[in-house]
Formats: structure tokens, sequence, C-alpha cells
């Protein structure tokens, strides 16, 4: 438990916020969220705090699928107490699939990756894989088909124009995008790109200036975009939705492709409803991710964590 916990603080977050919380009680841990750490701008309703915890969550029973334990999972189990979003508990022991070896072993090796990706087409066949893998966790990932993504392009111009319009977001941008040294959290620019011509813009963390990744030539012509996305919009669905893009994320690198998560699509009513658009039914959208296969050169820099002391509350032994 100790080592998937561990293992956890490396997962993905908003803004990496790192919003959660863990208390360690072998042979169970739990996980709090850390609403200190909210965005009050991007993320009003917690919504992207409640997914970065369920993308934790999913990290720590990946660790421990691949160590052979089984796992008891209750998400909420304390109706009195929100901010208690998950109880794990060891209840014995199994082989691991390869499958959850391959994604344990991605979990060190998953970055977000915002430069654009090559040109090399990622195979249909992978992108059912990988909704097959978010389906697992309770929520759905929509491939976003070659002739919307223009729709989905807009959408993200669309997105950019409105947030970096509000003075209030742009201070909460500036403010994680320049945390000190010993936070050990926020996006550096310089694990950002600058705005280059490409299929889909993403999100700007440098409109101040500063150093960024170098973009390189390529333009995300090989790309895909899967949009994650739930039947209902509870807090259990939002954590389920986190466990998804985990498990996407990890699936994809596990299979050689680069990752990046987008949600500025989805901070905003207006542009979540047109991504609504996209859905072929009713549902709720709640984080995109693109995938593709990385030019050549060096993976981006490891981003900033916090010391396992300052999150993971441990009971005197
Ligand atoms: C819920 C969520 C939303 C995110 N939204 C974005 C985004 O809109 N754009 C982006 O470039 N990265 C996004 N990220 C990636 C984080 O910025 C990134 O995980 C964090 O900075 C840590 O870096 P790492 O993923 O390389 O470890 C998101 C991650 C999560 C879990």
């Amino acid at each position: 438990m100790r080592s998937a916990v561990r293992a956890a603080l490396v997962a993905p977050s908003i803004f990496n916020t790192q919003p959660w919380r863990w208390r360690l009680d072998p042979p169970s841990a739990r996980l709090y969220a850390d609403r200190s750490r909210q965005l009050l701008v991007a993320d009003p309703a917690g919504r992207l705090l409640t997914v970065s915890c369920g993308v934790a969550l999913h990290h720590a029973r990946t660790v421990l699928a691949a160590l052979g334990r089984i796992v008891d999972v209750v998400r909420f189990p304390d109706p009195a107490d929100p901010e208690l979003l998950a109880e794990l508990t060891v209840d014995g022991c199994g082989e691991p699939e390869l499958e959850q070896l391959l994604a344990a072993g991605a979990i060190q090796r998953r970055r977000t990756d915002r430069r654009p990706f090559g040109s090399r087409l990622v195979p249909e066949a992978v992108c059912r894989a990988l909704a097959r893998a978010a389906e697992r966790q309770g929520a759905h990932a929509l491939t976003i088909g070659r002739d919307r993504v223009a729709l989905f392009a807009l959408t993200a111009v669309h997105a950019a124009l409105m947030e970096l319009s509000d003075p209030d977001y742009r201070a909460e941008l500036a403010d994680w995008t320049h945390r000190p040294p010993w936070s050990g959290d926020g996006v550096d620019t310089a694990s950002g790109v600058r705005a280059v011509a490409r299929r889909v813009p993403v999100r700007d963390y440098a409109p101040f200036g500063g150093p960024t990744l170098p973009a390189g030539r390529e333009d995300d012509r090989g790309a895909r975009y899967l949009l994650i996305y739930t039947d209902s919009e509870l807090p259990g669905d939002w954590i389920r939705a986190g466990e998804a893009l985990s498990a996407v994320l990890l699936s994809a690198v596990s299979v050689g492709l680069s990752t990046a998560p987008i949600s500025d699509v989805t901070e905003l009513a207006a542009t979540r409803d047109e991504l609504r658009e996209l859905l072929p039914g009713p549902g709720h959208p709640q984080i995109a991710v693109r995938v593709g296969y990385p030019a050549d050169g060096a993976p981006p820099p490891p981003t900033a964590r916090r010391l396992p002391e300052e999150v993971v509350e441990t009971p005197p032994r």
C-alpha cells in the first residue's frame, strides 16, 4: 500500500495542483480531496480536482494490481465526509495480468507532452482498445472522427479566447505557472510550447512570456483526440472519469504513444455544450486527451511533485 500511494504521487493533475491527501492505515489507505488546492476560476465546482484525484486513485490501484494484490475499493465510503473520496483495502493476493504490469511500468515514464505529435497515424484498433480501457473504469472515451476534428479545434479556440480574456483566469494561470521551486507543484512554462500551426491548439501556459519547450516541426497530423465522457454528472462520475483518464494515459504510454490531457474545452459551460454535439447521444464531456507518436528527441523533462511527507499521513507504528 505504501508503494502504491507513493507511485500515485506522480499522477497528472490539473495545473499540477496535486489536490489530494492520502492517509495510510495498512492494509487500507484513504484518498482525500485537498480543497485548498482547487482552481477557483478554471474549476469552480471542483470537477477537475475530483477527476485529478480519480487519476491518482487509478494509479494506486494499478500498482497494487501489478504487485498481485486484490483490492477492495469503496468510493465515497462516508456520506458525512465528502472529502473522503475513496478507501482501498487489500484483501487478498492474485497473479497480475500482463496489461496491469505494463500499465504500472508506464507510470514513471508518462509525461504530458504538449509538443505536436508526428504524422504516423494512431491506428483505429489502438483507439478502440483505449476506449475499452476507459469503459472498464465506468466512463466512455469517444475517438473524435477525423472529419469532426475541425469542430473540436474550434471549441479549443473558443475556450482559449474566453479564458485568456478573463483577468481572473490570467491571474490564476500566472500563479500556477510561477510557483516557487520549493512548492513542488505547478506547471513551469518550460513544459509548455508556444503557439504553432497544428490541428488543435493546446492551452498556452506562457501567455506572459517565459522559456518554453521547442515545438519542433510536427503538426499533430497523426494524432487522435479522445473525449472522455460520463452518463451522469455526479462526483462519483468525476472520479470514474479520472480513473478512465488514467487508464487511457497508461495504456497509451505502454504501447509507445505520447499523451497530453486537454481540459480547457470542458472548463466553460459554453464550450462544454459545443463538445456535447460531438457525442453519439446524451452525456457529459469531462476531459479530452491527445495521443500520438512523438517526434524524435528526448521526452519532456519530469515536472515537480510535492514530498511524500507533505501529502501522505502515516499512523505512528
Ligand atoms: C484533470 C486534468 C486536466 C489537465 N488539463 C490540461 C490541459 O488543459 N492542458 C495541458 O496541457 N495539460 C493538462 N493537464 C496535464 C497537467 O498539466 C500535468 O499533468 C501536470 O502539469 C503534471 O505534468 P506531467 O503530466 O508531465 O507529470 C491536465 C491533467 C489533468 C489530470
